[in-house]
């Protein structure tokens, strides 16, 4: 039987060992999710894509144009931000994360737009910066909240929907008029793939159920498993949040132009 260990065990001990394993098994999912959209040609078509998504919001391809990337995780646009002709920063609130991303970059003109920053940190974190775009890709909105067993289900809804409405002013703040761009997952089932890792071929999965609110989402390889709580979010909940803050127009991106199809819906809110 695999170990399938609780997210809620890792908040209560926080372990650098277990973020890391995380932050490593999200970046082979995300490898699986692009190579069984996009086969061999990922790369090239997530950064057309990119590119297609930032005309159509109508952000031309200038260097004054900045871009956040506000829950890179391990970094999986990193090479769109080396290439782009857009200027582009990247953070993430956890340390693991952003350490795995740095490392990536050690030789990059990108280090020093790397930054620790969760959601509602960013006006602070870039103090200077008046960004064009904030992504907040990889459906990353419902893991708002750390969860803790403790706690009801009505409880880790209302933590999370305070937080995510503190996140989004902050993103307003940071961004004031420009887009903030987010996803949704469309498909809550089950994903799995082949992949080469570290020199080993290993064989990732993430499955994803809604119940009563929440978002139980286990991901994993043969070997260990991971169960993560976060919010089931749907657009209306989210849109009800960002008109309160201060955000007037949300819309859906059209189909053609968004990243990851197959996995999720898109959306951009602006004022
Ligand atoms: C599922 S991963 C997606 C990573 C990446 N965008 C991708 O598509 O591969 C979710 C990311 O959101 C980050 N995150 C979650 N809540 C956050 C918050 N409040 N502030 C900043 N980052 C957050 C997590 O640390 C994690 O790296």
């Amino acid at each position: 039987m695999p170990r399938h260990k609780s997210i809620t065990e890792i908040v209560r001990n926080p372990n650098q060992e277990d973020s890391r394993k995380i932050a490593r098994l999200w970046e082979m999912a995300r490898k699986v999710m692009d190579q069984a959209q996009h086969g061999s040609s990922a790369f090239e078509e997530k950064q057309r894509r990119i590119n297609t998504l930032l005309e159509y919001l109508g952000h031309s391809q200038l260097a004054s144009v900045l871009v956040l990337d506000a829950a890179c995780g391990c970094g999986s646009l990193l090479f769109v931000g080396e290439t782009d002709t857009r200027t582009w920063y990247f953070s993430d609130g956890d340390n693991v994360m952003v350490k795995t991303v740095v490392e990536k970059c050690a030789d990059s003109f990108l280090i020093s737009r790397i930054k620790q920053a969760y959601w509602h940190e960013i006006p602070g974190v870039f103090e200077a910066v008046n960004f064009d775009v904030v992504f907040i890709l990889g459906n990353s909105l419902p893991y708002i909240v750390n969860w803790s067993d403790d706690k009801s289900e009505a409880e880790i809804t209302a933590e999370g929907f305070a937080a995510l409405k503190h996140s989004f002013s902050a993103i307003l703040q940071a961004c004031p008029k420009g887009h903030f761009v987010f996803d949704l997952h469309r498909n809550h089932t089950q994903m799995s793939g082949k992949t080469e890792f570290e020199g080993r071929v290993l064989h990732p999965f993430i499955n994803a159920v809604h119940r009563d609110g929440i978002r139980y989402w286990v991901v994993g390889t043969e070997e260990e498993q991971y169960l993560i709580k976060g919010l089931a979010l749907d657009i209306d909940t989210i849109r009800g949040l960002l008109l309160d803050v201060g955000y007037k127009k949300i819309e859906q991106i059209p189909e053609q132009f968004e990243l990851d199809p197959f996995y999720y819906s898109m959306f951009a809110a602006s004022r």
